[in-house]
């Protein structure tokens, strides 16, 4: 059965090639003879085709969205290990179900470096990617960017209406480096626009009431968590930093007692 499947006649060729149907035309002369040689009856090679289609369009908007959410790394829910970390497995199956994501609640994790906050959003993220959800990864200091830039050509409505088209929107290391004035209401109006609206996930090592400290301004402080909270998961992480914790069995980082 080695035998190259006999080329697939020019016209249903150019016609599957303008209906852009590219996994039917890839199979299709290699499931005609399949066809013929087992007798398909005429549904079963029909159904096998569009099969063959739905499966490789359903790939392609999969990979179209987890380019689309810009993750600056690939971290998996596998891979976390949940009885290493203070997030409890309850919490985790939880998050791991995406149901948050549906009712439109906001996630909030807090704690320090090191303790799967970054691990965890980009996961469920990608969870959320592979069920066909569009989601979208910033780091605080590139969303803020981005929505300056918009300032700076007036398109900052239309930024932001984008950035909401997302069904999730990831938030992370918010607090790393102090927001300026407009900084800070920039943030304010993507928590506004989200809010009861979409999802959003937050990763910060400063605990709520020390958001004060890299938000300029105390209302906006005030105003923004009031709406990040209303409804939302939060899961405080601690314990030691991972990295650490690696560095150390490799034989490396700072000796700790
Ligand atoms: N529970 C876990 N299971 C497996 N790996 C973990 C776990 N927690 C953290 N890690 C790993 O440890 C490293 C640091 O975790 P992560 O980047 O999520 O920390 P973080 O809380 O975001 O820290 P920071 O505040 O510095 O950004 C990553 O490589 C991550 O994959
Ligand atoms: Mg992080």
């Amino acid at each position: 059965m080695s035998t190259t499947p006999p080329l697939l006649a020019p016209d249903i060729e150019a016609g599957l090639r303008r209906l852009r149907l590219g996994a039917m035309r890839r199979l299709c002369p290699e499931l005609l003879v399949l066809a013929k040689t087992q007798r398909w009856k005429p549904d079963e090679f029909l159904r096998t085709l569009i099969e063959a289609e739905i499966a490789s369009r359903d790939a392609s908007n999969t990979r179209s969205r987890l380019a689309a959410a810009a993750f600056p790394v690939t971290k998996t829910l596998d891979e976390f290990d949940v009885a290493a970390s203070s997030v409890k497995r309850a919490t985790f199956d939880y998050l791991a179900s995406l149901e948050w994501i549906r009712a439109k609640e906001n996630l909030c994790l807090v704690g320090p470096a090191g303790t799967g906050k970054s691990h965890l959003l980009v996961a469920l993220g990608h969870r959320a990617v592979n069920e066909g959800k569009r989601v979208r990864y910033f780091s605080a200091t590139d969303l803020v960017e981005t929505l300056y830039r918009g300032l700076a050509d007036n398109s900052v409505g239309r930024v932001i209406e984008q950035i909401m088209k997302a069904d999730l929107v990831l938030i992370d290391e918010i607090g790393f480096a102090p927001m300026d004035d407009t900084g800070a209401q920039l943030f304010f109006r993507i928590v506004a626009a989200a809010y009861e609206n979409k999802s959003l996930g937050i990763g910060s090592h400063w605990p709520f009431e020390d958001w004060g400290k890299f938000l300029p301004e105390h209302t906006t402080a005030v105003s923004l968590l009031d709406r990040l909270l209303h409804h939302s998961v939060f899961v405080a992480t601690s314990g030691e930093s991972f990295r650490l914790k690696e560095a150390r069995q490799r034989g490396g980082g700072p000796k700790l007692t």
